[in-house]
């Protein structure tokens, strides 16, 4: 499948020195060198484990852990972390980094999981890829399948087409401070980009709604965080599915 070759390429690119950091949030910056203050990764890990509402007796699994930085982060907070991905070089990553306690190979809408089997499932900055609203749904559904009755399951990084001049505004923005701040060269560019959805969100909020699954929206997390800026953005969105 190209997007798993993309991914297992990317994966190769990164290991090693970029092993762990903060670097999928946007191909660019890892490119440019930036890395993140500890402050934002703090806040956005945060975030994310007081949504889900994150406790030490929890079984937990994060859906398209990609290199782990996030379930490395994480994992202090439950009581058995699990990362799944279907591209083997990230997971290879993922094990370099020591970040979970079982790493799966499996694809998000055919998940080799049984039902019920997590209190708490995240899928971060993964549906993004995912181009087509029927496979969007399926990967929803199956998600939310492994999760157990009255478990959490937190959807991060959803675009919203409504905003996506919002987020070229923020990002322009973001560039320059990056600049100013000198961590970024004169040749910035954009590098060759992964697909990107844009969500349609009545239309994803109505399907949730025909299929009877109790969901909030809420902001997400702000990739171009700096201090003094919000560290949350409504151009994306995050969903937290109460199972
Ligand atoms: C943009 S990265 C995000 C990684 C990580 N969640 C983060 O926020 O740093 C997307 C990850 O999802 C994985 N992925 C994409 N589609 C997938 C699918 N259908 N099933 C499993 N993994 C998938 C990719 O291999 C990649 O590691």
């Amino acid at each position: 499948m190209q997007l798993r070759t993309a991914f297992n390429e990317w994966g190769s690119f990164t290991k090693g020195k970029f092993a762990g950091r903060q670097w999928l949030l946007a191909k660019w910056e890892v490119c440019a060198g930036v890395v993140w203050p500890q402050e934002k990764i703090d806040i956005m890990l945060g975030l994310v484990a007081q949504r889900l509402d994150l406790k030490a007796e929890n079984s937990f699994i994060d859906l398209g852990c990609g290199g782990g930085w996030m379930l490395g982060g994480l994992k202090p907070s439950v009581g058995f972390a699990v990362g799944l991905d279907f591209s083997a070089q990230m997971l290879q990553n993922a094990v370099s980094i020591k970040a979970t306690d079982a790493l799966v190979q499996g694809e998000i809408g055919r998940l080799p999981l049984k039902d019920a089997s997590f209190d708490r499932a995240l899928c971060y900055f993964v549906l993004i890829n995912m181009m087509d609203d029927a496979i969007v749904e399926r990967a929803i559904m199956d998600m939310l399948r492994v999760v157990k009755p009255g478990g959490r399951l937190l959807i991060g990084q959803l675009p919203d087409q409504a905003r996506s001049a919002d987020y070229d505004r923020a990002k322009a923005s973001y560039i320059d401070f990056c600049r100013q701040s000198g961590d970024l060269g004169d040749d910035l560019r954009d590098v060759n980009r992964m697909p990107q959805k844009l969500f349609d969100v009545p239309k994803l909020t109505g399907f949730l709604q025909q299929s009877r699954i109790g969901y909030k929206k809420m902001p997400s997390f702000n990739p171009f965080y700096r201090p003094g800026e919000s560290p949350t953005i409504e151009w994306r969105f995050d969903l937290l599915l109460e199972k």
